[in-house]
């Protein structure tokens, strides 16, 4: 099947979790169920570092996005891979430092952030801190000469290279406008970077750094434009060294995107990290390493939501499983985002020869509360276990308790 990896497979017709069936280990622990499998992510992690280190004559930053999943679990082998953290809440800084990232691999990057917020990341010692607006240096010029006077806080600007792509208009994030409209509120215009840079610079910070971020899942058709935003940053970077700052790393920000759908053309890594190598390489800087920052490509695949099928349902000649947990409390993608799709297989029986087109319908007051929309399998039996795929990131980090049901438990293994 296009969706097994080392952690899902298929035996016998049966679905399997990291070598166990996927029923049996919703019976032991009961369903909703979340389980993620961390030789998975460990096995997405080596493949991201020699996608990138075959072309790379830099040490590469693998920036971990713990927005799309911050188990404290992840975050631990992920620390001792030796990844780095991209974290956008003084929340994340102090559960990674928890997890045991040492700060200087922190990179914290925030919006529309308070004096509070600041005051609990300048704190903590040898923390990157990016710059979302130039304006925001008025709140950090101020505080630091309150609080932090004598302190080196190093800094980095998160431009918006005027160019974005994303999976669906919610999930671009740089350009001046989204698809659909939407100004977009992320990163320093292009025109306000070097000013930025020298600002910071003046009112004491260390400027180490830039970095940019497009948008998320991108595909093989988003590769033209992602490229097109390399050569900005390349040029942006050099614009710097000329201005005399001396810049540590660029930052690429994440995006690339795992498999959601069989039909997906997938984002093109190798060729985009040989691209920022020959760029980088071409345009002689002095950066000294380059960050890339993934949530989706490390840890989508490495998880999977068990549902348990309370009852089989037709009704003007659609088929429904009616299941034991809401997407809003689980994985609310597909409820939120039209385009976000999530595969789902019956656990007993994978395929068989009457495959039907079954909704998977959630327990919340709410239409858009289903999993999956008329998705081909064997048609399920009360009791049966349904397993999203796919659901590693941006599930359980985007859950609530809406109607006042609860978030599923996660199973680490
Ligand atoms: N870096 C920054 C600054 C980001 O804002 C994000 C995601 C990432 C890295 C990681 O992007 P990734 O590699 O995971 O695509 N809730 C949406 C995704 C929103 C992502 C926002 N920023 C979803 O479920 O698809």
């Amino acid at each position: 099947m296009w969706w097994e990896n080392e952690f899902v497979k298929t035996r016998k017709q049966s679905l399997y979790l990291g070598g166990e069936p996927a029923e049996r280990i919703a019976r032991r622990h009961g369903t909703p169920l979340m389980v993620y499998s961390g030789s998975q992510i460990r096995a997405n992690y080596r493949a991201l570092r020699q996608a990138f280190t075959k072309a790379l004559r830099l040490p590469l930053r693998v920036c971990y996005a713990m927005k799309a999943n911050p188990h404290r679990e992840i975050l631990k082998l992920l620390e001792k891979q030796g990844a780095w953290i991209d974290a956008v809440s003084p929340r994340e800084v102090e559960e990674a430092l928890k997890a045991g990232f040492p700060p200087r691999r922190i990179l914290f990057t925030g919006t529309s952030l308070s004096t509070g917020d600041l005051r609990r990341v300048f704190r903590i010692p040898g923390l990157t801190v990016n710059i979302d607006a130039l304006e925001q240096l008025e709140l950090m010029d101020e505080l630091k000469r309150k609080e932090f006077r004598e302190k080196r806080i190093r800094v980095s600007v998160r431009w918006n290279p005027g160019v974005g792509r994303g999976f669906n208009p919610r999930a671009i994030t740089a350009g001046a406008r989204s698809t659909d409209g939407t100004p977009i509120k992320f990163g320093v215009e292009k025109n306000k970077v070097i000013a930025a840079l020298k600002r910071a610079s003046a009112v004491g910070f260390q400027p180490v750094g830039l970095h940019q971020h497009l948008g998320s899942g991108w595909v093989e058709e988003d590769y033209e434009a992602v490229a097109e935003a390399v050569e900005r940053m390349v040029d942006m970077a050099a614009q710097a060294e000329k201005e005399g700052f001396r810049l540590e790393f660029l930052d690429f920000g994440g995006g690339f995107g795992p498999r959601y759908e069989e039909k997906q053309r997938l984002f093109p890594l190798q060729r985009y990290a040989a691209l920022i190598a020959r760029r980088v390489s071409r345009a002689g800087l002095g950066v000294r390493a380059i960050a890339v920052e993934p949530g989706k490509y490390l840890v989508a695949n490495a998880g999977v939501l068990l549902l348990g099928v309370e009852y089989i349902k037709e009704s003007y000649g659609q088929l429904f499983a009616c299941v034991n947990s809401g997407t809003f409390n689980s994985l609310p993608r597909p409820a939120i985002y039209p385009q976000a799709r999530h595969h789902i297989v019956n656990a007993r029986r994978v395929y068989d020869g009457q495959m039907r087109p079954v909704t998977v319908a959630g327990n919340l007051c709410e239409t858009g509360d289903v999993f999956g929309k008329e998705i081909p399998m064997p048609v399920p039996m009360r009791g049966d276990v349904l397993a999203v795929l796919g659901a590693g990131a941006y599930g359980r980090s985007m859950a609530s308790n809406f109607n006042l049901r609860d978030i599923p438990q996660e199973l680490f293994i």
